[in-house]
């Protein structure tokens, strides 16, 4: 049973004759740290006394006349000023977590409303390397529609690949000029990948070429800059304004310096090489064709559409190779393309609706509270990223019936959804949830965005190949008892599993160092030592050769006469309440964190509660039926994580 949820509720009853505003109160109702004053504490009478003027005890007091937890604990107590101490009668905990060790959801209720979700994610741009930003989309997208998904809500998965943006203009340049037949035929994707970054590499190269005179004209302006701020701020040693000033102009100059460094080193990457150099002064217009190309493209240019039509189904299929490997299938995958055919109806309704206005030739919205316009065709009549968001969010909407639309999406984004979220609620989808589901960067020991070590942004392919190899010595240092292929397997979930917690554990939010070394660490908050938790226990019901279907069905009682077995039992009854929190505001580390907490709490309950030499037979049957629980709780725990377990490790 979800007891926090229930005694929540049970709160809020109390709550309604005290307070027109319960809610924030029975947030206050929470697990106790400290299991020596009980399960729960309940903190919310110190400041609805404040509101009343009265005594907190008396508070306190008065609402625990109110609540009505006779049923679940024991007789509630008030100490300090007036926290209320909760404790589950003992008895009531053991005959909630027997329901729960026979329970095929393990005490996951369905939701009595469900929505329709939409959750867009991993959604990489076709023909360009995929990134580890696109892991990131990928693990978190694949775990929230398994957690809602097993809430009891409709989920729809859509990858909203980019296969109409300009990089099909530098691929298709790339290909009139530059293609390698012989290449092409053996792997046309990393073909196409090495000449769309042979046509960004001499684009951008003319572009800095000429850019530089410009950069170092900034320098003496910058010296000047912080020359002046610095004489202000001896002037006024107390000024903190002028101190701050002084500081931000030195960090412009360190900028521009580091802006100057690197245009330096693209120069020279290409002046060092004969044979680049060559292309680049033989292509001098290079960036400007390439846009041609994509203009033609969208144009309908046939020759151009013949390439694309040749081009994306490769890439898909090669995509597919990708989310096999981690076990995902998409309900859709439309891409940007899709939307092509509804665009220009689009801009005409905004235009309509006076949504959008011309400015400097460009079609706009403008939102209140934003100075960025949201773009929605360019001067030259080109649609955009925006557009095709705005025809995306129409047919979730009113094709798909959307409830709610997630955005598994890198930060870096979030302007951009802040402009579609508004305009998409001005032209009338205003029962809609768009949520910008947004995570950080993944970064290097350097505290970059993580690279390999040729600079390139990894391939995600090599560096789950690497994820696998790095867990097989970690499974032939543990596991020698296994065979051969059993280890391989064995690696594969390891591995896989390793990449998928590192990046669900981490709030979502905040950026995070890639280290293999914590990664697959065998104990600490890591998929390993979870996936060794689960094998464990099943170690111990294989060893006392239990058949667990026979165990479950037998009805036997759970005894909870120690504080281990006590802890255990509490932690496994808090799983509805760990998956429903996650979709509380999208975040699977919650999970992530209940599932370690739970490893742990078994592992105190087997040091301290023989299992299999236990006396009498009830309390062996008690015992192997917590096992039994936390090994299904560890497995479906991980499983919405989209994390695989093995029974033996
Ligand atoms: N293709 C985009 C990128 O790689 C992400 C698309 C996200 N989804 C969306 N509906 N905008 O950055």
């Amino acid at each position: 049973m979800d007891f926090l949820s229930e005694l929540r509720s049970r709160l809020r009853t109390a709550l309604i004759s005290m307070t027109d505003s319960p809610d924030s109160f029975v947030e206050m109702l929470k697990p106790a740290q400290d299991g020596k004053f009980g399960d729960f504490q309940a903190n919310c009478a110190m400041p609805l006394a404040k509101l009343s003027k009265r005594p907190p005890k008396d508070v306190a007091a008065e609402l625990l006349e109110k609540l009505d937890v006779a049923d679940l604990c024991e007789p509630p107590e008030i100490a300090g000023p007036g926290f209320i101490n909760l404790k589950l009668k003992t008895a009531r905990l053991a005959e909630e977590t027997a329901k729960l060790s026979q329970d095929e959801r393990l005490g996951i209720t369905r939701v009595a409303t469900p929505r329709t979700y939409i959750v867009d994610f991993s959604s990489p741009n076709v023909a360009k390397p995929m990134h580890v930003g696109h892991l990131r989309s990928t693990v978190i997208g694949n775990a929230l529609c398994r957690v809602l998904r097993f809430l009891g809500h409709q989920v729809l998965s859509d990858n909203h690949v980019g296969d109409w943006g300009t990089q099909f203009g530098m691929i298709i340049y790339g290909y009139k000029h530059f293609r390698d037949d012989a290449a092409y035929q053996r792997d046309a994707v990393a073909e196409l990948s090495r000449l769309y970054r042979l046509v960004n590499q001499l684009a951008d190269y003319h572009d800095l070429v000429a850019n530089l005179p410009k950069l170092h004209e900034q320098l003496p302006l910058k010296h000047a800059a912080i020359a002046a701020a610095r004489q202000a701020a001896a002037a006024a040693p107390a000024d903190k304004d002028a101190a701050r000033l002084l500081k931000k102009s030195e960090q412009e100059l360190i900028d521009l310096q580091a802006e100057i460094a690197a245009a330096v080193k693209k120069r020279v990457a290409v002046e060092e090489r004969p044979e680049l150099k060559q292309l680049a002064d033989a292509h001098p217009k290079i960036g400007e064709l390439a846009r041609r190309e994509t203009a033609k493209l969208h144009a309908g240019d046939q020759e151009n559409k013949q390439l694309w039509d040749e081009f994306v189904p490769q890439c898909m299929a090669a995509l597919e190779g990708m989310y096999q490997r981690f076990g995902i299938t998409f309900d859709m995958a439309l891409g940007e393309s899709w939307y092509n055919p509804m665009l220009a109806g689009i801009v005409d309704e905004l235009k309509q609706k006076q949504l959008a206005v011309i400015s400097d030739g460009a079609t706009c919205v403008f939102v209140e509270g934003n100075t960025a316009p949201f773009l929605v065709q360019k001067a030259d009549g080109a649609y955009t990223y925006a557009t095709t968001d705005l025809a995306t969010i129409r047919h979730r909407v009113e094709s798909l019936h959307a409830d709610a639309c997630l955005y598994v999406v890198d930060s870096r984004q979030s302007e951009h959804f802040q402009l579609l979220f508004a305009t998409a609620k001005k032209f009338g989808y205003s029962q809609t949830e768009f949520r910008h589901v947004s995570f950080g960067t993944v970064l290097g020991e350097d505290r970059r965005p993580y690279k390999t070590r040729s600079g390139d942004t990894i391939g995600l392919e090599s560096l789950l190949d690497e994820a696998i190899q790095n867990a097989r010595k970690i499974v032939d240092a543990n596991s020698s008892h296994l065979s051969e292929a059993e280890r391989a397997n064995v690696s594969v979930l390891v591995g896989m599993g390793a990449i998928i917690y590192v990046d669900l554990h981490h709030n979502r939010d905040s950026d995070y160092v890639f280290s293999w070394e914590k990664m697959l660490a065998t104990s600490g908050d890591t998929a390993t030592y979870n996936q060794y938790a689960y094998a464990r226990v099943c170690g111990i019901l294989r060893k006392g050769e239990v058949d667990a279907i026979a165990l479950r069905a037998a009805g036997h009682s759970i005894l909870l006469d120690t504080p281990a077995e006590r802890a255990l039992a509490l932690q496994l009854n808090r799983f509805a309440n760990a998956v429903a929190d996650v979709a509380i505001d999208y975040r699977p580390n919650l999970l992530t964190q209940y599932l370690f907490e739970t490893a742990n709490c078994f592992a105190s309950f087997y040091n301290e509660c023989p299992v299999l030499s236990a006396e009498p037979a009830a309390l062996k049957a008690s015992r192997l039926l917590l096992c039994d629980a936390t090994a299904r709780v560890l497995k479906q725990g991980l499983s919405l994580l989209g994390i695989g377990v093995a029974d033996q490790m």
